[in-house]
């Protein structure tokens, strides 16, 4: 299995596959869930931006570091992480020994649909908004399309939020390898098309909607979005898609 030791924020981080047998890992302070190619991908989005991204919301913490990653390639001024977890207090420790210390904040047992305390903490770090907030929490529709509504009205113009490891369903790796906890879930991929109607219908909230084959990136339009947004009652659609005419011939 492929892993490497990658330098961020006077921190060791062991980037690995989320998935397969570890071997015996060299010296490191964290873990990351982020490999090679992930890696390039986020050096290329952020690499030569005109406006920095100044504060960042990660979803999903896991072994606390990707936190440090992203603080670090964004030059970022803070950041925040959620996650049903249990508060490990060796992550909060090893981030006060970094060079991100009073520049963070953790929100353990939180959950990504929790529209009340996602609020919560928005306000209570980012009041003036947000620059980029990253979903790596569950990978489930729902839930990814529950954060989604409750978070993007929050980002700034230009922002962006990225959705990781979307595509699941349709990647023979990740769809064997997590097969239990994915098994007879909708595929992700059906919010590719969802923020792509919501585009079309109000292309001054949302200007561009990409995807890669693990991403999908939502970029902030000027316009000042409803709060609540729900991206199907603010769709126009008045040829409503089938998914199951796609498999027609
Ligand atoms: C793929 S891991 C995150 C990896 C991390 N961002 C990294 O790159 O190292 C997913 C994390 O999301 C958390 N998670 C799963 N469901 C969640 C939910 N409903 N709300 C918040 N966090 C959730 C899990 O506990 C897990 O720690």
């Amino acid at each position: 299995m492929k892993y490497g030791v990658v330098p961020a924020c006077g921190l060791k981080i062991l980037a690995k596959e989320a998935f397969g047998k570890l071997e015996k890992p060299p010296k490191h302070d964290l873990v990351m869930l982020k490999n090679d190619r992930q890696r390039k991908f986020w050096e290329q989005k952020v690499k030569g931006r005109k406006s920095r991204l100044n504060n960042i919301m990660e979803l999903g913490i896991a072994r606390g570091g990707s936190l440090p990653y992203i603080f670090e390639i964004c030059d970022a001024e803070f950041i925040v992480g959620v996650d049903i977890l249990p508060e490990d207090p060796k992550i909060k420790r090893t981030y006060n020994r970094s060079t991100m210390k009073g520049k963070f904040a953790l929100h353990f047992e939180t959950d990504q649909t929790d529209r009340d305390a996602l609020k919560a903490i928005v306000n209570e770090h980012f009041p003036d908004g947000l620059d980029m907030i990253l979903d790596d929490a569950s990978h489930l529709l729902a839930d990814t399309r529950t954060s989604f509504e409750i978070l993007f009205p929050h980002l700034k113009t230009g922002g962006l939020y990225v959705i990781e490891d979307y595509s699941w369903s349709h990647n023979e790796g990740f769809g064997l390898l997590a097969a239990d906890r994915y098994r007879q879930q909708p595929a992700m991929t059906q919010l590719v098309l969802e923020l792509t109607m919501l585009m079309s219908t109000h292309h001054n909230w949302i200007t561009r909607v990409t995807a890669d084959y693990n991403t999908i990136t939502i970029v902030k339009g000027p316009e000042k979005t409803p709060d609540p947004l729900s991206i199907l009652e603010h769709t126009v659609n008045w040829a409503p898609f089938d998914l199951d005419n796609l498999k027609s011939p």
